[in-house]
């Protein structure tokens, strides 16, 4: 157990720096899993080291791929993949260990795994995931607490509507397609930059496919090989959070290596909300203004606003003058982190499971308080480092399955944090 000990600047906003963003978990994880499509090597760079990529590098020696870290290039060699069973454990740590069922389905013609586990942010079904991959051929049973996906002939062709956008779904379906024996269409895809990267890792395998980044997506079977190195595109998430943090408590704070136009939505939202921000090449500087104006916010898949940067958003709009809105629109159980933030002092008040009312600005205090998940341990962290006093964010582990060396690059800035292990 992890706990983090921040001190708060009690409103002050006088961070100054730079804080350079890592590789994209929820890219990497992906490219991860579609390295076992490849009988031989792919070599990723710009590989974040977070708890997240040690639970799926787990997974897929587990399964038989040899992998080697050397800095942040991960080298994955899947000549001799064998297994068709994910490691129960890790399997349970990782909601996005689902991805391999798109790889180990293709390559190997079965795969068995339990209910993927990950954050505790709402229900988080898999039944596009059998939906889909019954549209392509395969067989979907169920024995005692685990799934079996399988297809011994090899998947099909097909077309395939997602009756609700999702990303790791369009993600496991798309790399399972390159290996089909027909044309696989694949409607109402998700859009995220994850998808495109994916399509992108993919193509320099060789692989056919056509309209990665819109909602159809058409994969032309083809044999895949050995890839070039590919590099892991920007955490857009990190990103996000980090302008953030520059707008609540930043005398200027500078973003690095980021891809600007993944950020659309999120520099929307701090331009209606009166924050300052200058654009460059592969970096953003931001500054907190001395108000700022309050909003409504409604989270959407991509290009909207992503679900996963609402957390940190929410503190900010905490200190917005005035009555704000967030509607989380794509998880149930996303906003309970709020009740925390409440208790620091936060004016929220739950409309609906979906719909938060925030009434700034508030003074927030220092408090004990532990995380759910990844994001709303960022929003915690943002929260104490505006409060008065000290916090401790507990269940630390949790965030650092997301984020890599985070107190490092916080302490980059002027923030004084510090952990303690027990
Ligand atoms: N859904 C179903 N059935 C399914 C799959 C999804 O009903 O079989 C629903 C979900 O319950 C949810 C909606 O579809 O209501 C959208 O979820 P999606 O499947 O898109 O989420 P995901 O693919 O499991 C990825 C990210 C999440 C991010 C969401 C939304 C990865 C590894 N994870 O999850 O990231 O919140 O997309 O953008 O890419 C995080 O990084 O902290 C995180 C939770």
């Amino acid at each position: 157990m992890s706990t983090l000990i921040i001190e708060g600047l009690n409103g002050r906003k006088t961070l100054r720096g730079s804080i350079r963003v890592c590789g994209a978990k929820n890219s990497v994880l992906p490219t991860m899993a579609a390295a076992l499509l490849i009988n031989g090597e792919a070599v990723l760079e710009n590989v974040p080291d977070i708890a997240d990529v040690h639970a799926m590098r787990v997974l897929i020696e587990n399964l038989g791929s040899t992998v080697s870290r050397e800095g942040a290039t991960l080298s994955i060699q899947s000549r001799d993949l064998h297994g068709v069973v994910l490691d129960h454990k890790a399997a349970k740590s990782l909601r996005a260990s689902i991805l391999l069922t798109g790889s180990v389905l293709a390559r190997m013609g079965r795969v068995t795994f339990p209910h993927p586990g990950g954050d505790l942010i709402g229900e988080r079904p898999i039944d596009i995931f059998a939906a889909g991959f019954q549209t392509l051929g395969a067989q979907v049973t169920e024995e005692g607490d685990s799934y079996i996906f399988s297809a011994p002939e090899g998947l099909t062709g097909g077309e395939y509507f997602f009756s609700t956008v999702s990303v790791t779904a369009t993600e496991a379906l798309m790399m399972a397609a390159t290996l089909a024996k027909g044309t696989v269409v694949l409607r109402n895809a998700a859009m995220e930059p994850e998808v495109v990267a994916l399509a992108e890792f993919l193509i320099s395998c060789g692989a056919k496919i056509q309209g990665a980044g819109t909602p159809v997506i058409v994969i032309t079977p083809v044999s895949l090989v050995e890839p070039p190195p590919y590099r892991i595109i920007p955490d857009r998430i990190e990103a996000a959070t980090f302008l953030t943090l520059g707008a609540l408590a930043g005398e200027e704070v500078r973003v690095e290596n980021i891809l600007v136009h993944h950020l659309d939505s999120v520099l929307d939202v701090l331009a209606r909300m009166g924050v300052p921000f200058t654009i460059g090449s592969d970096y953003i500087v931001v500054r907190a203004p001395e108000k700022l104006r309050p909003i409504r916010v409604r989270t959407h898949e991509y290009p909207g606003f992503a679900t996963d940067a609402h957390p940190p958003v929410m503190v900010l709009l905490t200190q917005a003058d005035g009555q704000s809105v967030l509607i989380e629109s794509i998880f149930d159980g996303r906003l309970r982190y709020t009740e925390e933030l409440v208790r620091m002092g936060a004016n929220i008040e739950m409309v609906s499971p979906h719909r938060a009312q925030i009434m700034g600005p508030r003074p927030l205090r220092g408090a004990a308080i532990e995380t759910p998940d990844i994001r709303a341990g960022l929003a915690f962290i943002l929260a104490a480092i505006a409060a008065e006093g000290t916090s401790r964010v507990g269940r630390a582990e949790l965030i650092d399955r997301g984020y890599e060396k985070i107190e490092d690059r916080l302490r980059a800035v002027g923030v004084t944090i510090s952990r303690e292990n027990t």
